[in-house]
């Protein structure tokens, strides 16, 4: 699941976690997992040089830890929702470098051991559509300014605050074989074969009906999982346009649960997929709508809490 909140789009957004007793209900009873869904985030935890808020990211998971659920932690080293202090600050490299360490040492050293998987590095390729070759994103600061070399030095920061932490590469556009996939194959046998503690590979996937299901989904998990790494799926939701009248109709609802049950069987065909997060289990929360105007209806619950074919279909599966 996700716990959410702190929409920093739109201001009127209601945050879910502390707000609403029966979404607590639900993400206490029904899930095992729990991830924030900005909390982490350097624009909230990381919010003034030198001035760290952890109490939203706290709670999150003390509740977590309540119910015996595990924590996935999102995220460390990314070009967006970054603090303003960091991408307008005048910094040298050497005190861009510092403040990274300094970040990723005092994030993950705050949770240590009770994090069982860290967003290491969140969408550092380019897409497809951006240009000829996917390359490393150039709007990631820390990349660019410091070259590939701060991946690794993220991941070797990371494990020396937490050890026991599985740190994971995470990206959205990689669920098919293809360009951009392959570079992060490449780049992770690259890590591996420099010793970095890089552990696994995670596959957003924010799907859109408008596109055909990523069939070699399991494949390309097999070949992450052949490299000894471990995979994941993350934030895994299912969006459409909407009929005009807002309310999806009974085709668009049942392919929806033939793509979130497509997705979960190709997480169980292969032996280290060990986290399965969907993000947001209620449209009244999804992320959707305001970043895809027009689309919606994204996750396995209705506003009202009614439970939708997708939610029975995750649960014939498992
Ligand atoms: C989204 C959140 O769901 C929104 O609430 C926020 O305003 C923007 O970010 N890839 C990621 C997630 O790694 O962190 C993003 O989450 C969705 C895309």
């Amino acid at each position: 699941a996700v716990a959410g909140g702190g929409h920093h789009v739109n201001a009127g957004y209601p945050d879910p976690f502390t707000r609403d007793p029966r979404y607590r209900k639900v993400l206490a009873t029904e899930f095992d997992s729990v991830s924030p869904e900005n909390q982490m985030k350097w624009e909230f935890i990381h919010p003034e040089p030198g001035v760290y808020n952890f109490g939203p990211a706290d709670a999150i998971v003390a509740f977590a830890e309540r119910h015996g659920q595990v924590v996935r932690g999102h995220t460390l080293l990314w070009h967006s929702q970054l603090a303003e202090w960091v991408t307008e600050g005048d910094y040298s490299d050497e005190e861009l470098r510092a403040i990274l360490k300094d970040h990723i040492q005092t994030v993950v050293g705050h949770y240590k051991g009770r994090i069982q998987q860290w967003d290491v590095a969140n969408e550092i390729f380019t897409d497809t559509w951006e240009g000829d070759e996917i390359r490393l994103r150039p709007q990631n600061v820390f990349i660019e300014r410091l070259g590939e070399g701060i991946i690794a030095d993220a991941f070797r920061w990371a494990h020396e605050a937490d050890p026991e932490a599985e740190l994971f590469l995470n990206d959205y556009a990689v669920e098919d074989m293809g360009p951009k996939s392959d570079a992060y194959y490449e780049l992770a046998k690259k890590l591996l074969a420099e010793g970095v503690p890089l552990h696994g590979f995670a596959f957003q996937a924010h799907l859109d009906l408008q596109y055909p299901f990523p069939e070699t989904l399991d494949e390309n998990m097999q070949r992450f999982d052949d490299l000894g790494l471990e995979t994941a799926i993350t934030e895994l939701d299912v969006r459409f346009t909407l009929p005009e009248s807002g309310v999806p109709t009974a085709e668009q609802l049942a392919e929806q649960a033939d793509t979130y049950q497509g997705v979960l069987e190709a997480c169980l065909s292969v032996d280290d997929c060990n986290s399965f997060t969907i993000w947001g289990f209620n449209d009244r929360y999804s992320w959707v709508p305001s970043f895809s105007p027009g689309q919606g209806a994204a996750t396995v619950m209705f506003e009202d809490y009614e439970r939708k074919p997708a939610y029975w279909a995750l649960h014939e599966t498992l």
